[in-house]
């Protein structure tokens, strides 16, 4: 569960001090009533500076960091968006949201987009893919770079799922032309509900700010009714009471994400012996955050036995299989229905990431874990695998 784990006094005493100072609640303005003291973009500014980007934007969820990041690419009707089987619905829907067509590859055993599948699903119209790092592991981002670059495509890394992770050192959602993170409830820090878009790159940074605050300029030289404007946007701020909270969150993240490693490791090196049990490749281990442990079974059966097995023992799944209805395009036919016209899809489509995700069991890693807790677990698995397996 992650930064939800550690709510508590600071963020209490965070949010107080909002509210003690003049409780202006909104990110811009009223500078002499805050006293020139603005959350949001404290929060923004240590962001930036902790995964090292020159830019970052603060928004009201990951879904909207996603759509605002599609449109500060301009990214529209007629355009192709290349983007993992394997994801949470939100991805797909601001793809749609912008009215370009998502483009479904399959996922590898990393989970994550597969190079060679993104590479084949490229045509005359894509431009751009969206790389996931599904629970806490990053993609193979070289070689999706790679690609990327010779077809001229740009990338959006979504890394709701994956803050303060890294793939060879950079921080994910860093490493493409733009990236965003989602601070909802249950992600690695949380604001309750919220969400960053990054990058280096100062246009992009300012058509996601202008279009996430209905266009707004955001010009400080004169008030915000008098501001300019260029292109058409929406309403996705952030309030300050996320920024106090976010700030908050921020300086515990480093902790989070290690304790959560720690608490994985002990659970991984418990079971690395039993035969039949594979675990998810990991493109680069030191950057994993550490939130989820996943391994396949043989097969299918073999992976819905598991799951029962373990849910005799009390031991709760995440995503895999329990919440697989919401993260894998073979289950939306609601969204298979409404993209009929612009493509085809059926299931039966991602034969590579039906026969993983169908294999696979996902164990949640919490950060305050007790040894109790995770001798429980390693207990269960082993049980687990003695039931299935022999
Ligand atoms: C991969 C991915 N993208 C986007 C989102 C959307 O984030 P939010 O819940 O903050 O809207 C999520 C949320 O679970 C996610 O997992």
């Amino acid at each position: 569960m992650g930064g939800s784990e550690l709510i508590g006094k600071e963020e209490k005493e965070a949010i107080a001090e909002v509210i003690d100072r003049g409780a202006v609640l909104f990110r811009y303005g009223f500078d002499e009533k805050r006293k020139n003291i603005f959350k949001v973009r404290e929060f923004e500014e240590k962001f930036a500076q902790y995964v090292g980007v020159k830019y970052a934007l603060a928004v009201s969820s990951g879904t909207a960091a996603d759509r605002v990041a599609l449109a500060a690419l301009g990214i529209g009707p007629g355009d192709e968006v290349i983007a993992p089987a394997f994801t949470f619905v939100a991805t797909i829907e601001a793809i749609m949201e912008s009215g370009a067509t998502p483009i479904i590859a399959e996922v590898d055993k990393s989970l994550n987009l597969d190079p060679e599948d993104f590479e084949a699903k490229v045509s005359e119209k894509t431009k751009l893919v969206i790389p996931v790092h599904m629970l806490g592991v990053p993609a193979r981002m070289d070689k999706i770079m790679e690609i990327a670059r010779k077809h001229n495509i740009k990338i959006l890394e979504d890394s709701a799922q994956a803050c303060g992770s890294s793939f060879r050192g950079k921080k994910t959602g860093t490493i493409g032309d733009i990236g965003i993170h989602s601070f909802d409830y249950v992600k690695t820090i949380t604001t309750g509900e919220g969400g960053m878009v990054v990058t280096n790159d100062e246009e992009l940074y300012l058509r996601a700010s202008w279009f996430h605050d209905h266009g707004h300029q955001h010009k400080g030289d004169r008030p915000r009714g008098e501001d300019t404007k260029e292109i058409v946007g929406f309403n996705y701020r952030m309030n300050e009471l996320q920024g106090a909270i976010g700030l908050v969150q921020l300086s515990r993240l480093d902790y989070v994400i290690s304790e959560q490693r720690k608490n994985k490791s002990k659970i991984k090196e418990a079971i690395s012996k039993i035969q039949g049990l594979q675990f998810r490749e990991l493109p680069d281990e030191a950057g994993d955050g550490g939130d989820t442990l996943i391994f396949f079974l043989p097969n299918k059966g073999m992976a819905s036995d598991f799951e029962e097995e373990l849910t005799k023992e009390g031991v709760g799944t995440k995503i895999l299989p329990s919440a697989l209805g919401w993260h894998y395009i073979a289950n939306w036919e609601h969204i298979i229905e409404e993209l009929k016209d612009k493509v085809e899809y059926k299931v039966g489509m991602w034969p590579q990431s039906d026969s993983l995700l169908r294999r696979a069991i996902a164990i949640p890693i919490s950060v305050k874990m007790t040894d109790a807790e995770t001798d429980k677990i390693i207990t269960a698995l082993k049980k687990a695998a003695e039931a299935v397996l022999l």
